[in-house]
């Protein structure tokens, strides 16, 4: 029996941070059994926003090994580089071209962008939820592991599989396009600022302490723990409408401990914050130091790493050829 297919990608923009793993690549590691998975760094959508081409080709790689180093088993996964793959932008072209202008000036995460870009938005950041519906449905993808703030692009690929199908399927072939569903998880799904419980934790946030990246040191993390702002009620309970912060914190512990709710809001019912950060601190750091130090030794191996990106590119670049063709069949083009 075949396998169904997912895919899912993270942009090569900083450092990955708990938000990007707890909501995204963890899953992609739990699931990836059960699924034939393609794993992208979507380094063309990291230049949607002004970048720096110093550092866009060690970022792409550093993405890369973090993804190995989470868990990504190559047994069952392919892990590739978007922009080594022309047919992602081929079939965003076609898309766009069938993509009406005002689906795409209603997502939110491009209003929110571009008004911190001022008068520097590029088309690029506007077209960019149409690049991501090219990823995947290119693969055929049947689920797409990623975390809530991705939600709206997902319906928007599944809105233009719709008018796809509608005004090129034929009898012969009613559906160009497979149908993909989004994965997102209850928890997790949306990890949140330590500075703030009321914003998303995120790579652009100018305030570092608002984030735990992947690979920082033992000794930041404490600190950024110490730091993390918190309420000065005792008895830490989760899903207090007035106490974001402390929802946030307890979620991130459960998933790290990997215990319940249930045995989270047990363990800290009664205790109070200084308590609490000791524990939150020593599951941050068992989590990641495995990530860390197997994310050293694959830097220390470029050549196995370049191996694995070029057997991806092979891999993918074969499944996403076979749809683009079925695409530009559908479309009408004169074959070459
Ligand atoms: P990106 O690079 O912003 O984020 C990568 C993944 O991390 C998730 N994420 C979070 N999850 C929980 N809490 C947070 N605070 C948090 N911040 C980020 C994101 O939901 C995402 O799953 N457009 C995508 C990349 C992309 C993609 C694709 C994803 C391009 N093509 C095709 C899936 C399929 C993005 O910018 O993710």
């Amino acid at each position: 029996m075949t396998k169904a297919r997912i895919l899912s990608g993270v942009q090569p923009t900083g450092n990955l941070h708990l938000g990007n793993y707890l909501g995204a690549i963890k899953n992609w590691v739990d699931f990836q059994q059960d699924f034939e998975s393609y794993f992208c760094v979507v380094d063309l959508h990291a230049i949607t926003v002004p970048h720096d081409p110093k550092t866009l080709a060690q970022d792409t790689k550093t993405i890369a090994a973090l993804y190995l180093a989470c868990g990504i088993d190559l047994e069952y996964s392919t892990i590739f580089v978007q922009s080594h793959v022309h047919a992602h932008s081929e079939l965003a072209w076609l898309l766009n071209c069938i993509t009406p202008l005002n689906w795409l000036e209603r997502m939110i995460q491009y209003k929110e962008k571009a008004r911190k870009q001022g008068d520097n938005v590029s088309v690029g950041l506007l077209d960019y939820p149409v690049l991501m519906a090219a990823d995947i449905l290119l693969y055929d993808a049947d689920k797409v592991p990623v975390g809530e703030d991705q939600k709206q692009h997902l319906e928007l690929t599944r809105d233009i599989v719709i008018r796809i199908n509608d005004r090129f399927g034929t009898p012969e072939q009613p559906t160009i396009f497979k149908m993909p569903e989004p994965l997102i998880l209850k928890e997790g799904a949306r990890v949140m600022s330590l500075s703030d419980g009321t914003s998303k934790m995120s790579k652009s946030d100018p305030l570092e302490n608002s984030r735990i990246n992947l690979l920082d040191p033992p000794e930041v993390i404490l600190q950024k723990i110490k730091k993390t702002k918190t309420d000065s009620i005792k008895g830490l309970t989760f899903d207090d409408p007035d106490r974001p912060e402390c929802h946030n914190l307890l979620t991130l512990y459960g998933l790290l401990s990997k215990q319940s709710k249930e045995n989270v809001a047990r363990e800290c019912e009664n205790i109070g914050w200084g308590q609490f950060k000791p524990l939150l601190s020593e599951a941050v750091i068992t989590s990641l130091t495995p990530i860390q130090q197997s994310y050293q030794k694959l830097m220390n191996e470029p050549d196995y790493l370049q191996k694995v990106l070029s057997q991806g590119q092979e891999k993918a670049t074969e499944v996403a050829e076979r749809t683009l063709t079925r695409v530009q069949d559908a479309l009408g083009f004169l074959k070459p």
